[in-house]
Order: structure tokens, then C-alpha cells, then sequence
């Protein structure tokens, strides 16, 4: 082989990454590899927006056909996004022979089962480095630097948007839109920015490096999902005077022949190393019973880093085939016929410290009611303040709990709510301190 013909569907931010990477790192990329990675079209419904990489014309078109048709092209990198349209485009490129690389997390997330067996009968690759962390090597650091370990557990900040927006209210005191329109400004957020702070696109994710970490398959319906579209400046605030940074948190564990999957905003201790992971940079520890603690730590989204990481699944693919090999690396990194199903534990079953806010009216016994109730589902406060300034809709009083049961909290706090006392739904936060003490 002279080259490696590439082939791009959807010529967005990652797909810019993707082709100025190719170009500026032209020369070590094809010392690195012996042959060179070339472009040989790209395809777009529009091609008339400005971008900021220019692609010679006699490249472009409209028509993925003449993408998937083109003997030339090896590679298909698939950067169009959404699932139906992405999922047809995939496995047609898979029957004529193209490997795929591809940023498509919702659609690996989704349907990424079907695609690796697709992918498996074709004898062709579908990698996917870039779905995962933006630039931060995540998937292969899974599947081939941590190999030899049992993996236990796996956490961190997974989507730049959500982290770019907490760091922006915490540290800029900037309202949630105002930091949302910077991240979209700056490339960060999803098509559909929804994905990004309802908790979607981190559970994406999670269920990815889940399936990878455990050897199961991939099941995004068992992520529980809670975004932070509905987090307070005020509730940032008052974890802040209790010593806590709030984040985004994507946790997996697998734990007495359980594993659990949760994405939720999380307060962590501000001493953390996490809470030093701030806009739109990612960060995942990982936990493996021979390596001990790691952390991967970069940007997890942008055109450039997340360029990074398509490019180097393409050098990926490309020593494949220049090689000759196929399914070095099993795509969900165990064998596919050793892959398993291993029960889920329910969110409800969750043990963690908890962040309250109650709105509640200023009167003597307020305060003792609901440590009442708390303690008739065994939770202990762990500490209390009553802020002395009414705002809309009572006045705040902040506790904070011992470890509780998630199915309690829930049970106690739909109690509460009913007081007449209780003027709005109460604002509850896990925090996360006890298991992360291993890294901090
Ligand atoms: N919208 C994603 C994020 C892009 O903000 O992390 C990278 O997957």
C-alpha cells in the first residue's frame, strides 16, 4: 500500500481536527507509520459554511456515495453524528470493505453491540478512540494498557460542556446560559446541547468504558442519569462554605458480583484532585487490582484533541492493514464469546453522603421536624446551617448527612416535601468522599 485513502462523512469541528492534524503532522505521522494517511474526500450536506480548514474542491461532495463507492478509500471516519442515519452509513461502509472510525458515542452507546458484531462478520474494524474523552487516550489505555488487570472501578468528568459550565458558575459567578453559550461558543457542546448538561452524553460514554472495564456488553439503560440543568449557583455556594466543588460525575464500580453505573452532579471534596479538573478538560481514575490507581487527565472535547484521537485510530487501523491483522484487539476488549452479562445494582441501593437544601418557612420546630424524619429512615446529619436571608420561596437550611440509602433519602424526602413548613422541593446532592480517598 502507497497510502491510506481516508474518507470523511460529516465535515464538523472533529472532522477540522481531523484534517488539520493530518496536515500539520503530515511528516511524523508518516514516520510513524511508513505510508501516508490521505485525505480523499469528504462529504456534507453543506459545504458552503465557513470553516476554519480549507479542503481542495475536486474533494467535496454532497453524496456519501461517492464516500462508501470509492476503491481508494480504506477508512471511513463517520463524524455526521445522531444514530439512524450514522448506524445505515456505518454498516453500509463495513459490506464494502471500509474499516470505520468513528466520534459516535450516542450511536455506540446505543446500538454499539450490533455494530462490533456487524464489524466482526465483515472482517473489518470499527475503532472509536475519540467517543470517549475527546484527545485523552481512554479506550486504548482500556483495552490494551490496562490488559492485564481486573478493573473495579472507573470515575471522573466525561463531558467538557457540563465541566466547562460548573467551573464557569463556580469560579466566574456566571449563570448557567451565559456558560452554556461560551461552550457552545468555543465547540465544546453537542449538536444537541441537551445531551451535554442532562447527563446523556457522560452516560454515553460511561457505558462505553463500562463494557470495556467489565466485559459486559454495552447497556446504556442500566446508567442512571441525572444532568445540571437544575443546579442552583446558590446550591455551588453553599457547598463551597462546607468545603465542596461540584462536578459532573460519571461513576462505574463492579462490586460484589455487582457493577453500578451512575452519571449525577457530585460533590467532591475541593482538596480533591478532581476538583482541579476544570473547563473543559476530563479526567478519569481508574482503579485495576494490579496497576493500583491511575488518572488520564486532558481535553476531553475541541476540534484539535479530539482530531488527536481520530487520527491516531486511523494509524491504528492502518498498521492493521498494512500487516495484515484483524481483531488484534477484541472491540469491547474481552473476546466477544467471553463477554457477559453481570447484574445490575439499582440506584436505589446506592450508599452515599448527601447535600440538602430545604426551602422552608422561619419558625421554631422547623429544623427539628426534619431531622425528625431524616432520623426515622436512619439518616444522620452529619452538619446544618440555616442561612438567615430569605430568598424566593423560604428560607435555605443546609445539611449535610452521614452515608445513607439512596431508597431512604428518596422515601424521606418525599415525606418532607408534603410539610406545610416545606415551601419548594427540597435540592439534594450526593457527595462523593469516602472512595475517592485513595487518590486525593
Ligand atoms: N460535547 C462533548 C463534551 C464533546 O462536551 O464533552 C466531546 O465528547
Amino acid at each position: 500500500m502507497a497510502a491510506i485513502g481516508v474518507g470523511l462523512i460529516g465535515w464538523g469541528t472533529v472532522g477540522c481536527g481531523m484534517i488539520q492534524t493530518l496536515h500539520d503532522n503530515a511528516r511524523v505521522i508518516e514516520n510513524r507509520l511508513g505510508v501516508p494517511l490521505r485525505l480523499v474526500k469528504v462529504a456534507d450536506l453543506d459545504l458552503e459554511r465557513t470553516r476554519p480548514v480549507h479542503v481542495s474542491e475536486e474533494l467535496l461532495t454532497t453524496n456519501v456515495s461517492e464516500v462508501l463507492d470509492d476503491r481508494e478509500i480504506h477508512v471511513v471516519v463517520e463524524l455526521m453524528g445522531g444514530l439512524g442515519a450514522a448506524r445505515t452509513l456505518i454498516l453500509q461502509a463495513l459490506e464494502r470493505g471500509k474499516h470505520v472510525v468513528t466520534a459516535n458515542k450516542a450511536l455506540l452507546a446505543h446500538h454499539g453491540n450490533e455494530l462490533f458484531e456487524a464489524a466482526r462478520k465483515n472482517k473489518r474494524t470499527i475503532a472509536f478512540e475519540a467517543s470517549v474523552g475527546g484527545g485523552i487516550p481512554i479506550i486504548k489505555s482500556l483495552r490494551e494498557g490496562l490488559a492485564g488487570n481486573q478493573i473495579d472501578t472507573i470515575f471522573g468528568i466525561l463531558n467538557g460542556t457540563a465541566n466547562y459550565i460548573l467551573t464557569r458558575m463556580t469560579e466566574g459567578g456566571l449563570s448557567f446560559d451565559a456558560a452554556l453559550g461560551e461552550a457552545k461558543a468555543k465547540g465544546y457542546a453537542e449538536a444537541d446541547p441537551t445531551l451535554d448538561i442532562e447527563g446523556m452524553d457522560t452516560a454515553h460514554k460511561l457505558a462505553i468504558v463500562g463494557a470495556l472495564s467489565f466485559g459486559t456488553p454495552i447497556h446504556l439503560d442500566q446508567v442512571y442519569v441525572e444532568g445540571i440543568s437544575a443546579i442552583d449557583p446558590l446550591d455551588i455556594q453553599f457547598g463551597e462554605e462546607f468545603g465542596y466543588q461540584l462536578k459532573l460525575l460519571a461513576i462505574a464500580r463492579h462490586h460484589g458480583g455487582r457493577i453500578e453505573m451512575r452519571v449525577h452532579p457530585t460533590f467532591i471534596p475541593r482538596s480533591h484532585i478532581l476538583a482541579g479538573v476544570k473547563d473543559a478538560y476530563n479526567a478519569v481514575h481508574i482503579h485495576g487490582n494490579s496497576v493500583g490507581n491511575i488518572m488520564l487527565y486532558g481535553m476531553g472535547a475541541g476540534m484539535l484533541p479530539t482530531g488527536s484521537a481520530i487520527v491516531a485510530d486511523l494509524m491504528d487501523l492502518s498498521r492493521d492493514m498494512l500487516f495484515n491483522l484483524h481483531e488484534r484487539i477484541p472491540s469491547l476488549a474481552f473476546l466477544p464469546d467471553r463477554v457477559q452479562e453481570i447484574p445490575i445494582r439499582p440506584i436505589s441501593d446506592t450508599v452515599t453522603c448527601y447535600y440538602f437544601r430545604f426551602s422552608a418557612v422561619d419558625r421554631p420546630g422547623v429544623l427539628s421536624r426534619i431531622a425528625g424524619i431524616l432520623a426515622s429512615y436512619g439518616i444522620s446529619v452529619a452538619a446544618v446551617i440555616q442561612k438567615g436571608r430569605e430568598i424566593e420561596g423560604g428560607v435555605p437550611i443546609v445539611m449535610l448527612t452521614h452515608e445513607a440509602v439512596e431508597s431512604s433519602v428518596r422515601r424521606a424526602l418525599e415525606e418532607i416535601d408534603q410539610l406545610d413548613m416545606v415551601l419548594a422541593p427540597t435540592q439534594s446532592i450526593r457527595i462523593e468522599d469516602q472512595d475517592l480517598d485513595s487518590i486525593s
